[in-house]
């Protein structure tokens, strides 16, 4: 006997004479009916046994403390306590045929919910399959005060291979791991304040998000860059447009999953609105990120730098256009796709330090960064579909509104009950508001301590 157990394991029974027994567990599934009615505490409990958490992570997890005065005073400066978002799970991914729970920290209602759905409907048809560059890092080193620009220029390109033997000298470990310094670009800049010659050193970071290692070696190899071109070097920095360093993603929607075929084409409607309009488009890359700097914080990664690498380069042709493509196929359903930069890590930073950080890389069960990459790539895309097609239907305000009742409720005083009765009665009459969610609180206060 096959059956489906409730954390996601697929467990094979054999029926022996005491009774049925498992006898091993095949593979395991993201598709977990109802996990939005559990408790916490329960769905704490499911993703635990899908992720192999030790109790100590779980309750780490689940405590709501999971990260120490003392660590975080080690983190960055002047520190005075800690500030805790919700962290949730989003289900039903299937990417390249694999099962991934995808942990999602985000103070935003909806977006949890929105990723799951759209993962639902992707499944259908097979999910995402994702692919990614080798995890290349650019970094700047801006050199000014030479008369001729060109001449410069050349000479940095032939002293390319002492250049990069000097940067990948800097890190002698990333190098025996595959990574390193493994070419030099070079551009001339007309600028305001005269012309510029930038090297540029790419740089495979494997499994880090590479910053540390990057600036390194850009403030190596400033000296020598001086010395053969008699400028004065300025900057020397990682460029957070990591257009080497991309991850895709790509999607069937079923078109009877979405709801038809007239669905299909208000979701290509949307998406050429985004594409005509830098002011729609901005949003539905907003939507995009909501996805990926949500699981990016989960997991520890420097937000600031994703988001940049994003919409920097949605601008890269001249005109601010859509991370997602969106398409019908010959069958009527819906094609999706994705391609975005994604520098994220796996060793160094938040990503190591960070207890909650570690326990959510655990639940994705990721084995590398560049694999990271690409399912924050599908994310971002399952939370776009989602983000269209709610906004080319029946609009998200019904579903933010629910959230949002409860959040006003909450935030005027309602505990236990008391909170989805107050949001209830605020849906209702169509008047979600600070006042009135108080005044009903006083109502039923007052209710409650007659006799
Ligand atoms: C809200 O956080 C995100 C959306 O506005 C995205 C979009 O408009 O595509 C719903």
């Amino acid at each position: 006997m096959i059956d489906l157990f409730y954390a996601g394991w697929v467990n094979i029974y054999l029926r022996l004479e005491w009774g049925w027994s498992v006898v091993g567990s095949v593979s395991k599934t993201s598709q977990i009916p109802g996990f939005y009615r559990l408790s916490p505490v329960e769905r704490l409990k499911l993703v635990k046994e899908f992720a192999g958490l030790s109790e100590e992570e779980a309750s780490l997890v689940g405590s709501m403390k999971g990260l120490s005065l003392e660590l975080a005073d080690r983190m960055i400066e002047n520190v005075i306590g800690g500030m805790t978002i919700p962290l949730g799970v989003a289900v039903n991914f299937l990417i390249n045929g694999k099962d991934y729970l995808i942990p999602m920290a985000i103070e935003e209602p909806s977006v949890v919910a929105a990723a799951s759905n759209a993962a639902k409907i992707c499944r259908v048809k097979g999910g995402f399959t994702t692919s990614a560059t080798p995890p290349i890092m650019i970094g700047q080193i801006q050199l000014t005060s030479v008369v001729d620009p060109n001449w410069a220029k050349m000479v940095i390109l032939e002293s390319k291979e002492e250049i990069l033997a000097l940067a990948n000298a800097q890190d002698p470990m990333l190098v025996k791991l595959g990574g390193g310094a493994k070419d030099l670009d070079v551009k001339v800049l007309h600028t305001l304040a005269g012309p510029m010659v930038i090297a540029e050193l790419h740089v495979d970071c494997r499994d880090a998000m590479g910053a540390n290692a990057v600036n390194t070696m850009c403030e190596a190899v400033a000296p020598l860059i001086e010395q053969k071109t008699r400028g004065k070097v300025y900057l020397r920095i990682i460029t957070n447009l990591a257009s080497k360093r991309l991850a895709r993603a790509k999607t069937v929607a079923d078109k009877r999953a979405l709801g038809g075929s007239n669905v299909v084409d208000d979701i290509i409607s949307a998406y050429a609105f985004a594409a005509a309009d830098p002011y729609r488009c901005a949003t539905h890359n907003k939507g995009i990120m909501n996805g990926v700097i949500a699981v990016a914080l989960a997991t520890g990664q420097d937000t600031r730098a994703l988001e940049a690498g994003a919409h920097a380069y949605a601008a890269r042709s001249g005109h601010y256009s859509p991370l997602t493509t969106w398409e019908k196929n010959e069958e009527g359903d819906l094609v999706g796709t994705i391609e975005l930069p994604m520098a994220v890590g796996l060793i160094g930073g938040a990503t190591a330090t960070h207890p909650v950080a570690k326990v959510c890389t655990k639940i994705l069960g990721v084995k590398s960064a560049v694999e990271l990459a690409q399912i924050m790539a599908a994310v971002g895309l399952a939370q776009n579909l989602a983000a269209l097609r709610a906004l080319s239907q029946e609009g998200i305000q019904k579903g933010h509104m629910k959230l949002h009742a409860r959040n006003i409720a909450v935030a005027a005083g309602a505990e236990g009950s008391l909170v989805d009765i107050v949001a209830q009665k605020m849906i209702a009459e169509r008047r979600i508001r600070f006042d009135r969610a108080k005044e009903i609180l006083e109502e039923l206060k007052s209710v409650v301590k007659q006799p």
